[in-house]
């Protein structure tokens, strides 16, 4: 028994190889978190390293997770290799009492640091835990090309992203109806992506990235990944109905997305339909 035969440990090692085999993750591209609940650390405990590493500061204060335990990918690290060697690819880090630092207990073998964007997520971690009651534990950075794509073509709107991918696909306002948010280009992996980011995040389940990618949150690695996924398929049927050179022709109306929020009694972002 050690901390790869742990479900949760699993679980997150066959989301990290799902999402390497739908190419989202080139070399280094993306990064999962996961936050732990005290039952998972408390099994965990057992393999955490006899001496933890140094305490680094994150540059963002979040105080409601303080003190909790999170699985992350390391920073420069390749999903395709997590699978195969987890031990050098993954961590868990606990967050000090102040919400400020985190420290390493446990993976990266061979030296390194969680994620860059550790701070986006962990900023994200504290907005959709509070905004869900503690529900929400996956946040799920990824480099997908089509919703790529479309940020070089839409207006870098919330409305203009989520009204587009609602209509590439009828299941669309089912699995999102709060819609998507869009964050403008800015430097990867500091404080202010972070900041910007959750700002979205306080009202949505997924926020793009402007020319880089996208990020999900869920309260579970399947509904999560599948939130990844599904945006990403509308923004593939998007790309490929433009790609026609026809114009778009004919799509949902607006009325027929209010219909499908009535039969599947889902709440649709009504200040986004026309
Ligand atoms: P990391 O290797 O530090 O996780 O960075 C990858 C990435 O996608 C940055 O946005
Ligand atoms: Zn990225």
């Amino acid at each position: 028994m050690g901390m790869l035969d742990i479900s949760i440990v699993k679980r997150y090692i066959r989301m990290a190889d799902d999402g390497w085999h739908q190419g989202w993750h080139e070399r280094n591209g993306g990064n999962l978190t996961y936050r732990l609940t005290p039952e998972e650390v408390a099994e965990m405990k057992p393999f955490f390293d006899a001496q933890p590493r140094p305490w680094v500061n994150m540059g963002v204060t979040g105080e409601n997770l303080a003190g909790e335990y999170f699985l992350s990918t390391g920073s420069g690290k390749y999903f395709r290799n997590v699978i195969l060697d987890p031990e050098d690819s993954i961590c868990v880090v606990e967050i000090n009492d102040k919400g400020d630092s985190y420290r390493i207990v446990w993976g990266l073998v061979n030296g390194g640091r969680p994620t860059s964007e550790f701070p986006s997520h962990y900023m994200n971690h504290c907005v959709r835990a509070k905004a869900t009651n503690g529900a929400y534990r996956v946040i799920y950075h990824a480099h997908p090309a089509n919703i790529i794509a479309m940020t070089y073509v839409l207006p870098l709107t919330d409305r203009d992203f989520s009204r587009a991918l609602w209509k590439s696909a009828t299941e669309c306002p089912v699995v999102f109806p709060g819609g998507v948010g869009v964050v403008p280009w800015m430097v990867p992996g500091g404080a202010d992506i972070a900041l910007a980011t959750c700002e979205k995040m306080k009202e949505f389940d997924a926020a793009v990235w402007a020319h880089h990618g996208l990020f999900c949150s869920g309260p579970d690695f399947d509904t999560t990944f599948g939130l990844m996924h599904t945006i990403e398929k509308a923004a593939q049927i998007h790309v490929l109905a433009c790609s026609c050179g026809q114009g778009i022709h004919q799509t949902i109306q607006d009325d027929e997305l209010r219909a499908i929020a009535r039969d599947f009694k889902v709440q649709l972002r009504e200040e986004f339909l026309d």
